[in-house]
C-alpha cells in the first residue's frame, strides 16, 4: 500500500472499497497512477468524463472564467449560467432550467417541483412512483426513490412519498397510481441497476398514462443524458418527451453540476421555494457550456452511437469465444456484459492488472462507460485486454 493509500485509511470514513490505485493524472481516455502506470479508462469517473480527461476546450473555459469571476450569489445575473441554460433549452424539449451541484440534488429538486405541481394542480398529490433496480442518488429522499433494498435498509424509516414498482411494467405503474400520485420518475435505461434496457413501448405507455392522469413524467437522464446513449438525450430514441428531466454527470466534464429542466407548464417554483448557494456557479457553468457546445458541434453523440455499435458487435464475438458471457446489452457507450456466475470482480481485477479500468455493476456483470470521444482503436485495445483477462479467468476455473 502506498503512503497516500495509508493516509486515506487513516482519515476517511469507509464508504467505498477503493481499488489499490492512486490516480494522479489523466489525458483523453487514459489515466496514470502514482507509479507512472498507464490505464485505459472505460469507467470515466462513472460516466462523467464525456470528453475524456482534461479536455483542452474545458481547461480553456475554466481558466478564463476563473480569471474573470468564480462565484456570486444567485441574487445576481451571471452570464455563464444563462449561456448554459440557453444551449440546454435550444437542444432539448424542455423550456426552463435550474442548476445545482449533483445528480441526487437535481432529483431532489425535481421531486420538490413535482410536489409543488401536485399542491397547485392535483389537490395536494405528493407521491412519486419510481422503479425497482433504479438509482436516483444517496440523499435521504433519493434513497427512498431508489428501488434497491441495499441502499434503503440502513436508513429506515424512509422518507414518505415514494412507491417503488417493477421496471418495464406499465401494469405495475397503473396499479400504484392513486389520487396522491403527482409524478412518475424513471431512468430511460437503468445504469447503476445493471444497464437494464427499457422494453418496447414502455416509455410511450408511461407517457400516455401520465397524460391520461394529468401527472408528470420525470426522466432521470443523469447517466443517460448528454450524448452517452448515442443521442443528446435518451428520450429522443423513444418518441416521447418528459415534463421534467434531470442531468448531472457528463454535463460539465467532471466539474460538479446538476440540472433540473422542465416544460413551461411544469415549471411552477416561485421565488424563494428552491435554491442553492453554488448551483449555477460561474466556473461550473462555463465548463458545462464548453462541454455541451463541443458535444453538439462535433456530433459526439453520433460518435458514441457508432463506436458503441462497433463495441457491442465485438463483444458479441467475444461471447462466442467465452460461453459464460450470457448477455451483451446497452446503447451508445453505456454497455454491460453479463456472466453466468459472480465473476465480475475477478474479471475487473484481471483487467486492472493489464491496464484497463472497468466497472463491476453487479456481482455477475461489468459495465463500460468510456469517454464519448474514443474511436474503434481504443475499443480494440480494451477488447484485447478483456479477452486476455477472461482467458486468465478460464484458466483458473
Ligand atoms: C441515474 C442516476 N441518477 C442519479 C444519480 C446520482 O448522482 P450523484 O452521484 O451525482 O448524486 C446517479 C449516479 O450514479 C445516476 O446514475
Amino acid at each position: 500500500m502506498s503512503q497516500w493509500q495509508e493516509l486515506e485509511h487513516k482519515y476517511f470514513m469507509k464508504t467505498v472499497e477503493r481499488l489499490p490505485v492512486t490516480i494522479v493524472r489523466g489525458q483523453g481516455a487514459r489515466v496514470w497512477d502514482e507509479d507512472g502506470r498507464e490505464y485505459l479508462d472505460f469507467v470515466a469517473g462513472w460516466a462523467v468524463n464525456s470528453l475524456g480527461h482534461c479536455p483542452p476546450v474545458v481547461i480553456a473555459a475554466v481558466a478564463e472564467q476563473a480569471r474573470t469571476l468564480i462565484q456570486t450569489s444567485n441574487q445576481f445575473y451571471t452570464i455563464p449560467q444563462i449561456q448554459l441554460a440557453e444551449i440546454l433549452v435550444q437542444h432539448s424539449c424542455l423550456d426552463k432550467v435550474f442548476f445545482c451541484n449533483s445528480g441526487a440534488e437535481a432529483n431532489e429538486g425535481a421531486v420538490k417541483l413535482a410536489r409543488r405541481y401536485g399542491k397547485r394542480y392535483l389537490n395536494g398529490a405528493y407521491e412519486v412512483i419510481t422503479t425497482l433496480s433504479s438509482f436516483h442518488g444517496r440523499t435521504l429522499a433519493m434513497v427512498a426513490a431508489t428501488g434497491q433494498p441495499k441502499f434503503q435498509q440502513p436508513y429506515v424509516p424512509l422518507t414518505a412519498g415514494f412507491v417503488n414498482v417493477e421496471y418495464n411494467s406499465i401494469e405495475a405503474i397503473k396499479e400504484a397510481t392513486s389520487n396522491q400520485t403527482c409524478a412518475i420518475m424513471l431512468e430511460p435505461l437503468q445504469g447503476e441497476g445493471g444497464v437494464n434496457l427499457v422494453s418496447d413501448n414502455y416509455l410511450t405507455a408511461v407517457r400516455d398514462w401520465c397524460d391520461q392522469k394529468g401527472i408528470l413524467l420525470i426522466l432521470d437522464e443523469i447517466q443517460t443524458g448528454v450524448g452517452r446513449t448515442g443521442t443528446l438525450f435518451a428520450y429522443e430514441q423513444y418518441g416521447i418527451e418528459p415534463d421534467i428531466m434531470t442531468l448531472a454527470k457528463g454535463l460539465a466534464s467532471g466539474i460538479p453540476i446538476g440540472a433540473i429542466l422542465a416544460k413551461d407548464g411544469a415549471s411552477v417554483f416561485t421565488p424563494g421555494e428552491h435554491g442553492s448557494t453554488f448551483g449555477g456557479n460561474a466556473v461550473t457553468c462555463a465548463a458545462g457550456y464548453a462541454t455541451l457546445k463541443f458535444i453538439i458541434d462535433n456530433d459526439v453523440a453520433g460518435n458514441a452511437k457508432r463506436v458503441g455499435q462497433y463495441f457491442i458487435t465485438k463483444l458479441e464475438q467475444l461471447r462466442q469465444k467465452f460461453q459464460f458471457i450470457t448477455e451483451v446489452r446497452g446503447y451508445g457507450l453505456l454497455i454491460a456484459v453479463e456472466f453466468s456466475s459472480d465473476i465480475a470482480n475477478s474479471v475487473l481485477k484481471a483487467c486492472l492488472d493489464r491496464g484497463l479500468l472497468v466497472n463491476r455493476v453487479k456481482p455477475n456483470a461489468l459495465r463500460f462507460m468510456p469517454p464519448l470521444i474514443i474511436g474503434n482503436s481504443e475499443v480494440d485495445e480494451a477488447l484485447g485486454i478483456l479477452d486476455e483477462a477472461l482467458s486468465s479467468i478460464v484458466s483458473l476455473k
